[in-house]
């Protein structure tokens, strides 16, 4: 989960990462009184979870309070790349005399953390990456060890920090360290940090990616969430505990196990192009113990998407064998009905494995008129991507 640049900076305060004073708004009216109170002067951000908002007009310096109102209200409401400004931060404003770079992120690729750390910060650290590898340097983080003094002097050496700002340095990069681990973060950036006129170093921008596996230990995440930008359905599928993604097709899909959903996935897909071109409309998991209660919430969840004009349900019987699941999909039905909800999109029924037998002759038994049932996976997806084009 990524943060917002304001959420980023109270976690590096909080862990003593030096930072300037900042508040957000949401009303370019609310902007005097902080510009006051910051003495006059103030820098105007544009909180978008997306970088470069510098180049693209959201991040604006104002000389006074009535400048920030002014600059606030230019900036709420601004598109940058797609993402819409609901809330621009007031910073107090820096005396820049130098921008450098650090970061700390987890390397898969090495099965390691990494430190990265260059003089050349402020711009695209993609872009340095590119054109000046040497500029960036890149440490290994061993996980047991972490950033140790030692750790932090030699990261603050490899990106070659000058001499009078080393041990400042080694502090940021150790307070920075310590905010990755505490927060169980995947990535925390500084572009820039920069040494201001007093020869201090300050992190002007934060960016921090949470890692969501985490949640259950980290009980402040919850509060962090951006609940304005998730979608619906998807909120609905997380309160309930389901593994869903919405995607922008119109085949619902539900089945049993990640890898047979991804699979699903690309069949539907296939089929669709026979078919009008439908696409799936949703990844949704119930996993492998699944009850008429998890059967019904994820049927909810997937007949509640306007999208939606048929679904597929692709069930291999294991552990919960195709009888038990053919009777969650006949109860979830009911359950559905019972509840008012209007059941009117035809489903494909695909039972296979233990039980498949018996679970199909339940289907067949309960006669229920939007069902139907095709043996076949391929067979199955074809069938779904024919009813959603004919919707
Ligand atoms: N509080 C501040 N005081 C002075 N200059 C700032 C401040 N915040 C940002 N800047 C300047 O604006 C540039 C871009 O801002 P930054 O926060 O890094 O946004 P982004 O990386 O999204 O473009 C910085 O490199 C810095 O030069
Ligand atoms: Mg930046």
């Amino acid at each position: 989960m990524d943060l917002f640049e304001y959420q980023a900076r109270d976690l590096f305060a909080k862990h003593g990462v030096p930072v300037l004073d900042g508040e957000v708004i949401e009303t370019p009216e609310a902007a005097a009184a902080i510009a006051e109170r910051f003495g006059g002067r103030a820098v105007i951000k544009a909180q978008v979870k997306v970088g470069g908002r510098g180049k693209a007009g959201g991040v604006k310096l104002a000389s006074d309070p009535e400048d920030a109102v002014a600059k606030a209200g230019a900036i709420l409401g601004m598109d940058i790349k797609g993402h819409t400004v609901h809330k621009v931060m007031l910073a107090q404003t820096a005396d820049i005399k130098e921008e450098y770079y650090v970061s700390f992120l987890l390397d898969r690729t090495n099965r390691t953390f990494l430190a990265m750390a260059s003089v050349e910060g402020g711009m695209d650290i993609e872009e340095v990456a590119a054109t000046k590898p040497e500029a960036l340097a890149k440490v290994p983080v061993d996980a047991n060890e972490g950033v140790t003094p030692e750790k932090a002097a030699e990261i603050v050496a490899a990106a070659k920090f000058p001499a009078e700002i080393a041990e400042q340095a080694a502090e940021v990069l150790q307070t920075l360290w310590k905010t990755f681990v505490a927060e169980d973060a995947l990535l925390v950036e500084v572009n820039p940090l920069v040494k201001s006129g007093e020869g201090k170093l300050i992190a002007i921008d934060g960016k921090v990616s949470l890692d969501e596996n985490a949640e259950f230990r980290q009980p402040e995440m919850e509060s962090l969430v951006d609940h304005a930008a998730a979608n619906p359905l998807e909120a609905a599928a997380k309160a309930k505990n389901l593994n869903y993604v919405k995607l922008d097709g119109e085949v619902g899909i539900i089945g049993n196990g990640a890898g047979l959903v991804m699979s699903t996935l690309d069949v539907v897909a296939y089929a669709g192009e026979n078919h009008g071109g439908v696409k799936p409309a949703n990844f949704l998991d119930i996993g492998g113990g699944a009850s008429a209660e998890v059967m019904a919430n994820g049927l909810e969840i997937i007949l509640g998407d306007a999208d939606v004009k048929s679904v597929f349900v692709n069930v291999f019987g294991g552990i919960t064998a195709c009888d038990a699941v053919a009777n969650g999909i006949v109860q979830a039905l009911a359950l559905l009905e019972e509840k008012g909800e209007q059941v009117t999109k035809p489903l494909v029924v695909r039972l296979d494995g233990n039980n498949a037998e018996l679970g199909r002759k339940i289907l067949t038994d309960a006669n229920h008129p939007l069902v139907e049932q095709v043996d076949t996976m391929d067979g199955a997806a074809d069938r779904a991507a024919e009813l959603a084009n004919q919707k």
